[in-house]
Order: C-alpha cells, then structure tokens, then sequence
C-alpha cells in the first residue's frame, strides 16, 4: 500500500520525525481500521487556517430545533473526519483549502423519469433553506450538535420521478486526486460512497446541507454540498457529494467493501448494538472534555426515536445494524 505523501505542510514538520513516521506506519498498517485510528488525538488545536466562508441566510426552522448547547463553531470545523484528506483529525482542517468547490454540479441519475444535473446556485434556490439544530453521533463514540442549513433531500429527489425500480438511494462523494492526499493511502475505496433506503432518503429529516453556523458549509465538513442523517452514524452523511444514483439492489458502501464485519447498511444509531471496537452505550459530547464530564447516554436513533423508528418496524436490529 502507497504512503501518504502529503503536500506543502507536512505533519513531520510539526511532530517529532520519529514519532510521525511510527505513528503513520502504525496507521498504515491499521489498513482498514481507519475509522476511529485517530480518536485519541483529541482535542487538537487547527494548525493552518482555511479560507473564511461567507454567509447564509436561512430561517430558522421551528420544528427541527434542540434546547441543548451548540458546539462550538470551532471544534465544528476543526475535529472531522475527512479521510480524502487524511486519518488525522486536524488534517480535513488542514488541507481541505485545496477542494475545488467551484464550478461545482449535481448529478441525480439512475431508476428516474428526468436525470437532471445542478449546479450550485440551482441547488440553493431550490427550496426556502432552513437552519435546522440536529445531533451528530459519531460511530467513534463523540457527538456534537450543530446548525446545518439546507432543505429536506426530498425536495431535490422529487424534481427527477423515481421510477418504480427504485428501491434505494446512492450517494457519491467527490474525487479530486490532486486535492486529496487521503486517496493515496488507506484502504477505504474511494470515491466516499454511501446508501440510504428510499424512505430514509425520502424521510424529512434526511438534509441536504449546503451551510452551518449561519455561513456556506466549511471544505472540512463537506462543502459545497453534502447530506446529515441525524439518526445514523455520522458516516452516513456524505460529504462533497457529487452524484446521487437510484438503484433497485442494495448499494455497497466504502465501509462495508472495506470492513464487512464492522459496518452495516443501516448504521442507525443504537446504544444496544455494540461496534466490535467501540461500545455504543455513552457518548462524548465535543466541547465537554473536562477529565470529570460524564459522558452522555446514547439515546436509541440518536434522540430522533418519534420521527424514524415505524421505519423500522418488525427489523432486527441486531442484525440489520
Ligand atoms: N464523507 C466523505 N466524503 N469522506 C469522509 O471521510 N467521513 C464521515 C462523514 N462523511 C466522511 C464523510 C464521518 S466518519 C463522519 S463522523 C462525518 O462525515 C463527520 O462530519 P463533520 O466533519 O462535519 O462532523
């Protein structure tokens, strides 16, 4: 397997060589293990700034809000994962300067009446955006909580006419080799390739996220378009999502071609199944990092049990996970 060779800022110019190379090496060699290879990193200070990002309007959204703090913009867009731009959870932050947002287009293609294609300003004008307030629940075991800004998906998937084929729902992140150091190591098969069932694409709280913190989306988290399931697994919603395919047979995600064992089609969020490395009972909540924080009980879909659990009815769980 390549090594990272990474442009301009190396992060052997900020760690100590040795420690750089062992750690890399040890990352590398985790192969498939990515996710979650960098959790103990945490937190990590932003060591290269990226271009700041202009502003949204939206209306707040009355039903989709928490009463529960927002994290901090900050960790927001310094803590991601990113893996086309790295393991680490500082590199997104570091080196997504680099993402080409613009020109940016859209494709819908697949089981439909009309394939359409859509650029950037088709897609925000749409529909009326919303800031809607949702968990974020990483399969790592942290959780933030986050104003996204944008419109159901259901909105944009109604304009092509599923035809009757259509079962599922494909989502494809974007690929720019020249851009993204990350596609040159790691054993995730690229490009970024997610799936939802059709009713979880359909579902109202499925978004399709153009903007956070009032502003267009940061590259870190996923500009200039990119999707939040806030009751699954925060590796669900793909980012910088170039095409979206409506096919009859379940699609095969970058997570299960790489690590069957460890991830499912379905990835909702469930305190009761646990990740072979990782239980998912409690949770982190970013921002309370305090040695004496109690961690957070997970909730069942992540707290959004009302509006998605009859999907699901008469499913095991356990073995749908
Ligand atoms: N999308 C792409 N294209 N590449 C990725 O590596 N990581 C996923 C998801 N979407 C990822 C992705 C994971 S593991 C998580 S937890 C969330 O993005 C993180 O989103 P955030 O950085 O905005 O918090």
């Amino acid at each position: 397997m390549s090594s990272y060779r990474y442009p301009r800022i190396r992060s052997s110019e900020i760690t100590p060589e040795e420690v750089w190379k062992s750690r890399r090496q040890w990352m590398i060699a985790a192969g498939a293990a990515t996710l979650g290879a960098a959790t103990q990193a945490w937190p990590v200070a932003a060591r290269a700034s990226t271009a700041a990002t202009a502003a949204l309007q939206a209306r707040p959204s009355a039903q989709y809000m928490l009463m529960e703090a927002k994290t901090s913009e900050k960790d927001a867009t310094s803590y991601n994962n990113f893996y086309e731009f790295g393991m680490d959870k500082d590199d997104p932050k570091r080196y997504a300067d680099k993402l080409r947002t613009s020109p940016w287009t859209l494709t819908i293609e697949g089981e439909v009446v009309s394939p359409m294609t859509f650029d950037l300003d088709g897609l925000r004008k749409l529909a009326p955006l919303e800031e809607r307030i949702y968990r974020l629940r990483c399969v790592e075991g942290w959780s933030m909580v986050i104003p996204w800004i944008g419109y159901s998906l259901s909105a944009l998937l109604k304009q092509v006419q599923p035809t009757g084929n259509a079962k599922y729902v494909e989502f494809i992140s974007a690929m720019q080799p020249e851009n993204m150091p990350g596609l040159r190591g790691s054993s995730i098969d690229w490009p970024y390739t997610e799936g939802l069932r059709l009713d979880e694409a359909m579902h109202p709280l499925t978004l399709l996220t153009l903007g956070m913190y009032g502003k267009v989306l940061p590259n870190q988290n996923g500009a200039p378009v990119r999707l939040t399931v806030p009751w699954k697994y925060g590796f669900k919603s793909a980012k910088s999502i170039v095409k979206i395919r409506f096919v009859e047979k379940q699609p095969v995600s970058s997570w299960m071609k790489s690590i069957p064992s460890e991830y499912g089609f379905y990835s909702n969020v469930n305190p009761e199944v646990s990740h072979p490395r990782w239980s998912q009972a409690t949770e982190r909540r970013i921002g309370e990092d305090s040695l004496f924080a109690p961690k957070r009980k997970t909730l069942m879909f992540n707290g959004y049990g009302q509006e998605v659990a009859s999907l699901y009815q008469g499913m095991d769980l356990r073995k749908n996970f």
